[in-house]
C-alpha cells in the first residue's frame, strides 16, 4: 500500500512522489499518512530545505479515493489521515514546490494552493467537482482560492467545478509556470535547488510573512472539514459517489 508514495532525498530536496497510476493517483488513507509523515520528517531535518510534490506522467492526482469516501457515506468510519495531511500542508515550515502533469482533481488541485511554486504541463486540467459530488471545498481552498482567483474565478472553480487549464491557471496566478511534459521534473528540481541554496532563516521569515496567518487557515480548514464530514453522509453525496463507483465504462 505505502509504496504508492515514494520518498526520495536529492541533496537538500525531499521529493514526495505519488505513484498509483492504475487509479490516476487517487489518494488512499495510507498515502495521506505517508505524505504527512514525510512533511513532518523533512521539516524536522535540517538537511532538508524544500519539499517537492510530483505525480506520474498524465496524473498528478485524481483526488481523494472515492471508494474511501463511499465507505463513510454509507455509515463506515473514516480515519484522521486526511485531516492530518491538511494540517501538515497548512503548517509546513519549509517551502513546497509541485510539478503537475495531466489530471489534478480535488486535493490534486487544492494541494497546490499551499505550494510556493507550482509548475504544470499544457495538458494539465485543474478541477474541483466538490459541489457536483454533494460536497464542499476543502484544504482551505474556500479561503485561498478567492484570494488568488478573485471571488468569481473561485466560484467557477469551486462552485461550478469548471476546469482550469494550465495556461489559464498561470494567467490567474494559481501556478507559477507552464512547462512541457518532458521538462517538468527538471524545471521543478531546478526551482527546488534554487530555493535550497537560499539562506534558510531569511527565506523562512520571508515565506511566513507572505503566507499570513496560519491560524486563520487552520480555522477555515476546520470549518470546511466539519461541513465536509456532514456532507459525506448526505443523500446528495451518497448518490454521486455511488454513481461514480458503479459507472459503466
Ligand atoms: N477514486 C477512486 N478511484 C478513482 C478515482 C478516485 N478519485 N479517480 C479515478 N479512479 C479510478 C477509476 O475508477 C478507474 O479504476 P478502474 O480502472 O478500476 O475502473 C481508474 O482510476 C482509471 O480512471 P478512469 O476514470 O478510467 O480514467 P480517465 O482518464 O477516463 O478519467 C478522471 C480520469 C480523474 C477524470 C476520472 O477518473 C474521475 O473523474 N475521477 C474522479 C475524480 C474525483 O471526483 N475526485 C474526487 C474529487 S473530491
Amino acid at each position: 500500500m505505502t509504496d504508492h508514495i515514494l520518498i526520495e532525498r536529492r541533496g537538500a530536496v525531499q521529493i514526495i512522489r505519488m505513484v498509483r497510476p492504475d487509479k490516476k493517483n487517487a489518494l488512499t488513507h495510507a498515502m495521506y499518512a505517508k505524505m504527512s509523515a514525510a512533511l513532518a520528517e523533512g521539516d524536522a531535518d535540517p538537511a532538508v530545505r524544500v519539499h517537492v510534490f510530483l505525480g506520474v506522467p498524465g496524473a498528478f492526482s485524481a483526488g481523494n479515493d472515492l471508494a474511501d469516501f463511499l465507505v463513510i457515506a454509507t455509515g463506515g468510519e473514516g480515519g484522521n489521515e486526511v485531516w492530518d495531511f491538511l494540517m501538515a500542508l497548512a503548517k509546513a515550515e519549509k517551502p513546497m514546490v509541485s510539478g503537475v502533469d495531466g489530471i489534478a482533481v480535488g486535493i490534486g488541485t487544492t494541494l497546490n494552493l499551499h505550494c510556493d511554486l507550482t509548475f504544470a504541463t499544457p495538458r494539465t486540467l485543474f478541477r474541483t467537482p466538490f459541489v457536483d459530488l454533494g460536497l464542499v471545498p476543502e484544504a482551505g481552498s474556500s479561503l485561498l482560492a478567492p484570494r488568488i482567483l478573485g471571488r468569481q474565478g473561485a466560484f467557477a472553480l469551486l462552485g461550478l467545478g469548471e476546469g482550469l487549464s494550465a495556461e489559464r491557471a498561470k494567467a490567474a496566478g494559481l501556478i507559477y509556470e507552464v512547462v512541457a511534459e518532458d521538462a517538468l521534473e527538471s524545471a521543478v528540481l531546478a526551482a527546488a535547488n534554487e530555493i535550497a541554496a537560499k539562506p534558510p532563516e531569511a527565506l523562512k521569515i520571508a515565506r511566513d510573512l507572505m503566507r499570513g496567518s496560519r491560524d486563520e487557515l487552520v480555522a477555515r480548514i476546520k470549518v470546511e472539514s466539519e461541513h465536509f464530514r456532514e456532507r459525506l453522509k448526505s443523500d446528495e453525496a451518497r448518490a454521486a459517489l455511488t454513481a461514480f463507483m458503479t459507472r459503466k465504462k
